[in-house]
């Protein structure tokens, strides 16, 4: 079993060079802004991040300049809009290294994706009576996709459970394994417990059993470098606007065999070869998943925050990030009271991230809403709740965190101002 994290991914292609903290932060302007009178702490990454300038001019400039919808015109705007649109399908392409844009289709976000494969997967490959797998730490967008699709298909939600320490258990989930197995849906990294699940080895045993995997890499994508080619996955999907990128925009990767074999998610324009009433055939991959007019404008945004981000380079993120994580859970445990989900490496000795840049925690006996709400008074922005995971909410026992998530753009100033916000709210209880 291979426990380096890093290989889940693709492997760092050079040592990481140290990012330009003050320069990255004014390519954000958002993030000079206050909030109740104070500079805004903006800690609520795992929710969405902020966008660079680049991606705000770029969308911005084809909506002034170039605007026309795409795959339809012979005319001069519209083929210029098709180009931008499919260079950035290129541009995703690369970003996760897949073999061909023909397997990465254009969502509305993650949760678009999981729907997507949950419903066309189900119907392809899916009988009365077999077994999926998902595990205790995901995000309600991949628990409730499969419920809804049980509609469909009479088939057995299996679950792998964690550890007291926030891992997967992964004897338990080789236990899960049957001849009816046809499908594993986990996350890459859990938006509760920043736990960094070591997915390239999690496929191997899966593919061991002939079970393809999709992998959530929502809270993956800022933080990771993703090589699907390398770690074998079967499905991924992200969202644009969790890795500095617009809204209402996502990607599923498909591996083509597979994405052939399912039927099309919604049927409208684009996505069809011939239409009449007596029959319908579909159009060639990606385009039978992507009915209706795409938010063209959006997957420019995305190929700018993917160039944004490979430029700074994830390695070089990857580190920043760890640094300021390994700073917070230290300066963090030093409040009497404080309760950490997941992170139980930390203080780490090793280079090895084994924990993302999310930290979920309670203080003695303060309500999550009460500290969130405070905090926000602070200008400190957190996230309260059960952050879209109630069944491991209830595998924590408890009903609801405080949520601090980093990007690129944040400083150890930053949590300096998290446990001196956090300070000052003790104190008024
Ligand atoms: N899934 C996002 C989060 O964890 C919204 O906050």
């Amino acid at each position: 079993m291979n426990n380096n994290n890093e290989l889940m991914f693709q492997p760092f292609p050079a040592p990481a060079k140290d990012i330009e903290i003050g320069k990255i932060r004014s390519d954000f302007p958002i993030l000079s802004r206050s909030v109740h009178g104070r500079p805004l702490v903006y800690l609520d990454n795992g929710a969405t991040t902020q966008k660079p300038r680049c991606v705000v001019d770029a969308m911005t400039d084809e909506y002034m300049n170039v605007n026309s919808n795409v795959h339809r015109g012979v005319h001069y705007l519209s083929q210029q809009a098709t180009e931008l649109h499919e260079q950035a399908r290129e541009t995703v392409r690369k970003f996760i290294n897949a073999r061909s844009t023909t397997e990465v289709v254009f969502t509305r976000g993650t949760t678009e994706s999981i729907n997507l494969v949950a419903s066309s997967f189900i119907q392809a490959f899916i009988n009365d009576g077999d077994e999926i797998i998902l595990t205790e730490m995901e995000h309600h967008s991949n628990i409730v996709p499969w419920q809804l699709a049980q509609a469909r298909r009479s088939f057995k939600i299996k679950v792998c459970p964690i550890t007291d320490e926030g891992r997967l258990d992964l004897e338990a989930l080789e236990q899960l394994f049957t001849s009816r197995t046809r499908l594993l849906s986990l996350t890459a990294v859990s938006n509760v417990l920043g736990t960094v699940n070591p997915v390239a080895d999690i496929i191997h045993i899966a593919h061991a059993h002939n079970v393809p995997v999709l992998v959530d890499a929502a809270q993956a994508a800022p933080h990771l470098s993703i090589d699907v080619q390398a770690i074998d996955c079967d499905f991924l999907a992200f969202s644009g606007h969790k890795v500095y990128g617009p809204t209402g925009i996502g990607v599923l990767y498909g591996k083509e065999h597979l994405l052939e074999k399912m039927p099309p998610y919604m049927g409208g324009g684009e996505m069809i070869g011939k239409v009449s009433f007596e029959h319908t055939t579909f159009n060639s991959l990606p385009f039978k998943f992507e009915a209706g007019t795409p938010d063209y404008v959006a997957t420019t945004g995305l190929a700018r925050a993917l160039e944004y981000v490979t430029a700074i380079g994830i390695p070089a993120i990857q580190a920043h990030e760890r640094d300021l994580t390994r700073y917070a859970v230290e300066r963090l445990r030093e409040i009497p009271g404080m309760r950490i989900f997941g992170h139980p490496s930390f203080p780490v000795q090793t280079e090895k991230c084994e924990d993302g840049a999310v930290i979920s925690f309670l203080v003695g006996k303060i309500h999550h809403l009460d500290l969130g709400t405070l905090l926000d008074q602070l200008g400190i922005a957190v996230r309260t709740g059960h952050h879209c995971a109630e069944p491991l909410m209830h595998r924590l026992g408890i009903e609801g965190t405080v949520r601090a998530s980093f990007a690129l753009y944040n400083t150890k100033e930053e949590v300096d101002a998290l446990v001196e916000g956090i300070d000052r709210v003790i104190k008024m209880f």
